[in-house]
């Protein structure tokens, strides 16, 4: 079969393409990423060469590109991994979110629904469900749980969410839906939490944590995220939305600490500052679904994915001072 995965230079989709172009040499992957500030080409170097693997630059808005590509390539699956996906930038530029969160993923519907794709499958997000309670332990998000989304970021995934049912029912396009929760590893990205706060720790930097650190994720390893996604397109029902959670929640303050300890660095680095305009309180995921269904379950318990992931970032100090120095961004040779 042969896949197109679109955002595939990012945290997990990077992470996603070293899993399954070595699980399955007999399928393709085509790999499509704009390389926005975002999209690393390093994560993704080392894939070059492999026989059932290529890159492709373009931008999932261009709909002329998109519809040129998937008539060349004649997928059978495609798995949209790309999005503008860091919610302070979403507060800061809206606009750019609806964009390529909505538009993009309609562009990717349409071209879906016109060469026949046996299946469209939409990463998406447990923010579309909003925020619970700090105070009732027993309340998880389940994919019942209406939409109730408080950012723009949450928002954009939630229109595409609804944009990739309504096609669904509409034109009968055979898609499903995984809404993950937080997720951590390596090539993430160090603007996000854990890659922020190990690269600050490292160069005894003080570590800017929201309001009182109270908020609290549902961590899950990048790679038990991305065995979900990949048994939700082979075996998940057409038409379902699967929630994925790491069954591991953690304030951010207990996140941050935890990292403190392995480095060896002094708490004293962590310095609250004024918390993001409507900051959700607290995610947590009832997974019940794809473990009935799909025996999906998770490989990774937060404090031994956490360490193991403090330790790349730590042996990969030159991942990230390329990103610092910008010279990432000529990793792509074209
Ligand atoms: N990071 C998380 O914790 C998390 C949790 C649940 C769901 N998700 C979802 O998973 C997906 C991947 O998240 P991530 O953390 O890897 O994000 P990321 O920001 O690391 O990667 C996004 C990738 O999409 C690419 N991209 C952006 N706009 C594009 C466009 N117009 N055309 C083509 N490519 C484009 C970027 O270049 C980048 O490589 C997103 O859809 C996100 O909403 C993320």
């Amino acid at each position: 079969m042969k896949f197109l995965v679109t955002g595939g230079a990012g945290f997990i989709g990077s992470n996603y393409l070293h899993y399954v172009v070595n699980k399955y040499p007999e399928d393709y992957f085509v790999c499509l990423d704009a390389l926005t500030y975002a999209g690393n080409y390093n994560n993704i170097k080392s894939l070059e060469g492999k026989e059932n693997y290529k890159f492709v630059k373009g931008d999932i808005r261009d709909n002329k590109f998109i519809d040129q590509l998937f008539n060349d390539e004649k997928f059978d699956i495609v798995i949209n991994f790309a999005a503008e996906s860091h919610v302070d930038n979403s507060i800061k530029n809206p606009n750019l979110f609806a964009d390529t969160n909505v538009l993009g993923t309609m562009t990717l519907l349409n071209a879906s629904k016109k060469y026949n794709v046996k299946r469209y499958h939409q990463v998406s997000t447990d923010e579309v469900y909003g925020d619970l309670p700090l105070d009732r332990p027993d309340l998880k998000f389940k994919e019942t749980t209406p939409i109730h989304t408080s950012s723009p970021y949450s928002a954009s995934k939630a229109g595409a969410d609804l944009q990739v049912l309504a096609y669904a029912r509409t034109f009968g396009i055979p898609v499903t839906i995984s809404r993950c929760s937080n997720n951590y590893g390596p090539y993430q990205f160090p603007e996000k939490l854990i890659p922020v706060v190990i690269s600050k720790a490292l160069n005894n930097e003080a570590i800017p944590v929201y309001g009182k650190g109270e908020n609290v994720r549902d961590w899950i390893h990048v790679h038990d995220h991305n065995v979900g996604v990949d048994l939700i397109v082979r075996n998940g029902r057409v038409g379902e939305i699967y929630n994925l959670g790491g069954h591991s929640e953690k304030s951010n303050l207990d996140v941050v600490k935890t990292i403190l300890k392995h480095l060896e660095k002094d708490e004293s680095l962590i310095s609250f500052v004024t918390d993001r305009p409507g900051h959700d309180l607290r995610y947590a995921i009832d997974s019940t679904k794809v473990e009935e269904e799909l025996g999906w379950t998770r490989t990774y318990n937060f404090d031994e994915g956490i360490k193991e992931t403090i330790d790349w970032y730590v042996n990969n100090q030159e991942w990230i001072e390329e990103i610092k120095t910008g010279k990432y961004k000529e990793a792509y040779k074209g």
